[in-house]
């Protein structure tokens, strides 16, 4: 169980510490808490620049709450339960941020859920995988077709970033015996829940953390904002993996 007390501040005397970017850096995780609206999207704002979504109002935030209908890939405006996943897993480039805050707590269930990636490679590499081979092997294959992606996608020399799914509309594969298994397993193994109240929520480097929530009852309502990382920004996102494992042509 994640607390608020393992990531530190938030807000102190009515306004957000700059130092809350500091924390950023060292996990690419953020807890947030007795924020206002207004906290977080100022909070965003310093890191990024908040993208559109189809989901969104004009001013780029999304209400998560259940609603009566829903369409395909909308399972997160109901009171199920969402698997650890990551944002944009279609997109040519996924938002690098992901803020949901929550501004009213569900009556039962609904905790947030976060996964490392950087800890599901790092165990997946102890159980003797090996960081490279699951680099080359692991991809997010659409089950109605579509582009095929890796689940950890090189982006700097031993710098990854994390691309998942696991539901009716993407899974992860391998052709190496047990990868997929083990991968699973890591992600639950890794899983972290966090108990929001009002006020309460996080912003995760989406090509490092994996999101998801429990299901829940009543009339639990999150906003959520998506965003890139500001041009100026001094923070590389994803996260890197053990010095020992770098491949040869990955260290060049
Ligand atoms: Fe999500």
């Amino acid at each position: 169980m994640l607390t608020f007390s393992d990531v530190g501040l938030l807000k102190e005397g009515g306004r957000i510490e700059i130092s809350a970017i500091d924390l950023f850096h060292l996990r690419g995780l953020l807890l947030i808490t007795d924020a206002t609206t207004a906290d977080v999207r100022h909070l965003v704002d310093q890191f990024g620049l908040v993208t559109e979504h189809p989901h969104a109002a004009r001013d780029g935030a999304t209400m998560i709450h259940p609603r009566p209908k829903i369409g395909v890939n909308e399972r997160g405006f109901t009171r199920r339960h969402l698997d650890p996943h990551t944002d944009g897993t279609a997109a040519d480039r996924p938002a690098d941020l992901v803020s949901l805050h929550c501004l009213r707590p569900a009556e039962t269930g609904g905790e947030a859920v976060l996964v490392d990636g950087r800890r599901v490679l790092a165990r997946l590499n102890e159980q003797g995988f090996g960081v490279r081979a699951v680099r080359d092997s692991v991809r997010l294959v659409y089950h109605r077709g579509g582009a095929v992606r890796s689940v950890f996608e090189a982006v700097a020399p031993a710098r990854y970033r994390i691309r998942y799914r696991d539901d009716e509309l993407a899974a992860p594969h391998s052709e190496l015996p047990g990868l997929v298994g083990a991968l699973r397993a890591a992600v639950a193994h890794c899983a972290v829940s966090l108990r929001l109240r009002a006020g309460q929520g996080y912003i995760v480097d989406n090509g490092r953390w994996l999101h998801g929530r429990v299901a829940f009852s009543g009339e639990r309502r999150m906003l959520r904002y998506l965003a890139v990382l500001r041009p100026e920004s001094a923070y590389v996102p994803g996260f890197t993996v053990p010095s020992d494992e770098v491949a040869p042509d990955d260290a060049s």
